[in-house]
This record gives structure tokens, sequence and C-alpha cells, in this order.
């Protein structure tokens, strides 16, 4: 078994580097091993193991995880490769059905692999165990379950929208240590809270997620951009909600950089979640302010919640007249992370679990 985790790792780390690049669809990465060394060659010691192939799935609508890592053994090993003798390691299930690629499956029957060594199951119904049983019945040896918590985890967008049918909740918020997301104002520039480098740790955040969210007033009062320039990858789909038409038209939020949706009529937070669903979209990352976070987290629907709490005061002491906006109520149940003199915490919403 711990064989298998070790390569299962590899798989993991391969799938990673499709990050930012392949959302909708998971991360998967794979690897094959020449594991039967005895029929091999006189040359390959007893129970050395070889990998002969490495592969992810590199970009949306692109060629999976498996037929990369064939092509990848292939082109290394043009003497030609006992598929019997070998185990391929994939994170997720090798898929069973015809997308925008062939099934992998077949290919893996094809090729006549001699064992597939599987981390989790594909929630996607069109897969769904169709895959593992397509093999199954060709005679392959499947085994399912390897490091599924880990496999899980790294796809938990795609399992949230296959699973919940709604993209996965990240709330984020940047708070003072005494508990203010800003100050009070109608007009003029927001307090800095974060540090350059946290700000540039939050476009990642933002490349990371399809989608990114903010209410009405952190709009009209922020004027934010919401992309992602201090990182590389796409910039998120925004989403704002705007039930009394006041928008101007010219905020940067209708700049052609990213699509933009706008919540009108119905800003119900079951109703924005299923209308997300329905267009593909995995994630979402909502920035503020605190009024439509606290609605979120008063719903218990989210994933993640991550808070940065600087080390300045907003009031200098209780005589203060300085008027703050209060930071969402969110019991810290974690421990922090230091960045820049700054507490990170990071929670993962029990009640969900991927
Ligand atoms: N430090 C940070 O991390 C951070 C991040 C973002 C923003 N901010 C700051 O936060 C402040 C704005 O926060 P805010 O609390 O005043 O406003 P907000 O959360 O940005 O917007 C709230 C408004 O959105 C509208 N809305 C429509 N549907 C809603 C729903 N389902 N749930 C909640 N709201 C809905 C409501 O306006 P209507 O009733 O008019 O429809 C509501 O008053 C600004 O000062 C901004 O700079 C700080």
């Amino acid at each position: 078994m711990a064989k298998f985790e070790s390569y299962m790792y590899r798989c993991l780390q391969l799938a990673q580097l499709g990050e930012y690049y392949v959302a909708p669809n998971p991360m998967v990465g794979a690897v094959l091993v020449y594991d039967r060394p005895k029929l091999f060659s006189s040359e390959v010691p007893e129970k050395t193991e070889l990998i002969l192939g490495e592969g992810w799935h590199q970009q949306y609508g692109g060629p999976h995880a498996e037929p990369n890592c064939l092509r990848n053994a292939e082109a290394t090993h043009p003497q030609g490769i006992d598929y019997k003798s070998c185990t391929l390691y994939v994170n997720l299930e090798p898929c069973s059905h015809y997308g925008k690629t062939p099934p992998c499956a077949e290919l893996i029957i094809r090729k006549g692999i001699g064992r597939v060594v599987i981390g989790s199951l594909d929630p996607n119904p069109q897969v769904a165990g169709r895959g593992v049983k397509m093999m199954r019945d060709a005679g392959v040896d499947v085994i399912v379950g390897v490091l599924e918590e880990e496999c899980r985890s790294l796809n938990r967008r795609f399992f949230c929208l296959h699973e919940h049918h709604r993209p996965y909740v990240i709330l984020k918020w940047a708070q003072t240590a005494d508990g203010f997301i800003d100050v009070v104002r109608t007009e003029g520039k927001p307090i800095v809270i974060s540090t350059p480098l946290i700000k540039q740790l939050v476009h990642q955040q933002r490349a990371e997620n399809m989608a990114i969210m903010v209410g009405t007033r952190t709009v009209l009062l922020d004027n934010p951009k919401l992309l992602t320039t201090h990182w590389s990858g796409h910039h998120p789909v925004r989403i704002t909600l705007d039930r009394h038409n006041v928008i101007p038209l010219d905020s940067h939020i209708f700049s052609d950089d990213a699509p933009t949706i706008v919540y009108r009529e119905n800003t119900n937070w079951s109703f924005i979640l299923n209308d997300l669903a329905t267009r593909n979209i995995h994630s979402v990352l909502v920035e503020g302010g605190a009024t439509l976070l606290q609605h979120i987290l008063d719903t218990g629907i989210y994933d993640e919640v991550h808070v940065e709490v600087s080390n300045q005061l907003l009031k200098s002491d209780s005589t203060s007249v300085i008027e703050g906006v209060p930071a969402p109520v969110y019991p810290k149940t974690t421990k922090p992370i230091m960045i820049d003199g700054h507490q990170i915490y990071v929670a993962r919403h029990c009640v969900n679990k991927f």
C-alpha cells in the first residue's frame, strides 16, 4: 500500500501542474510504472520498479492525463512497452464516455495495461464507476481508493459541483486587529489592511477560482476591478448584486477584461449558487463586504473561510470617534499562520467534507 501511495502522491503533484488551466475540469495526473521486472529484461535488477512515463491534464478540452502519460512513455521507450506488466496510477477514475476526448478506460484496455490504481471515483454522472466497470469487465486489475481523501481534496471544487450541484464557496476578508474591515464612509478610499505580499496571494486565490463576488456597496464605494493582475492565470468571472439598479455602467466591474454576472431580481444565495452551477462555474471566492459575507455565513452554505487579521487598530482607544464597518462574525477555531506579521486564519466548514 505504501508503494501505491507514493506513486499516488506523484500523481497529485503532476495533477497540480494543471491548476489555473483546466477548470471546470478536474486536475488529474498519471504515472505509468513497470513493476514486474522479472518479466522485463536481464539488465534490470529484480524488484526494481521503473517509471516509464508521466502525464497530466494540461488544458481544458485538451487530452486527459492518461493519454498524455502513455504518449510520454512511448516517446521515451521506442523499443516498446510490455503494458501487461505495468501499473497505471491516476488520481481520478479514467473516463468512460466520449466527451471532448475519447474514453481513457477504452485506451487503457486497448493498450492491455495490467493494473490500474485509482485515487477516487469520478462523481460526474457520465462516469461514476463506469470507467472502473469497463476496465474490470475487460480483465484489468483495478484498485480504487488510494489516498482518496487527498485526491478528493485536491479537486474539491469539481466534487462540490457534481455532488452538490453548486460551486465551492470560499469567503475571504481582511480586518483590523480590533475587528473592522473599513471605516464607515460614503466616499473616498478604503483603509489599507493587507500588505502587498498578501494582496498578491489574494490574486493567486482569484486565479484558483472560477468566479469572484462582491456586494453592491463594495462596488459602489470601492469600484474594484476584481482581476488577477498580480498572479498568472485567468481573470475570474465577476459577480455582483444590484437589486435597485444603482451600479453605474462605467464601473470597473463591467470592463471587457472578464465576463460579469449581475443578479438583480433574485439575490437569494441558494438561487445564485444553483444558477452558477448551471453555468458550470465550480468555485466562487466571495471578497466582501461585511453584509454579503455575513448573509452567506448565516445561511451556512459555504466551504472555506480565509480571514486576514492585521496588527493595526482602527480605533486607537475607546474614546475614538472613528466609526468602523464591523467584520463578519466568525468563530476562529483554527490556529493562524503568520504572513508579513498578519494572522491568516483558514478554516474548512466542517459540514462539507471534500
Ligand atoms: N476589508 C475587506 O476585506 C473588504 C472587502 C470588501 C469590502 N470591504 C468594505 O466593505 C464595505 C462594504 O460592505 P457593506 O457591508 O457595506 O456592503 P456589501 O456587503 O458590499 O453590499 C451589501 C449590499 O448588497 C445588497 N445585497 C443584495 N442582495 C444581497 C444579499 N443576498 N445579501 C447581502 N447583501 C445583498 C444589499 O443592498 P440593497 O439592499 O441596496 O440591495 C446590501 O446592503 C466597504 O467599506 C468596503 O470597502 C472590505
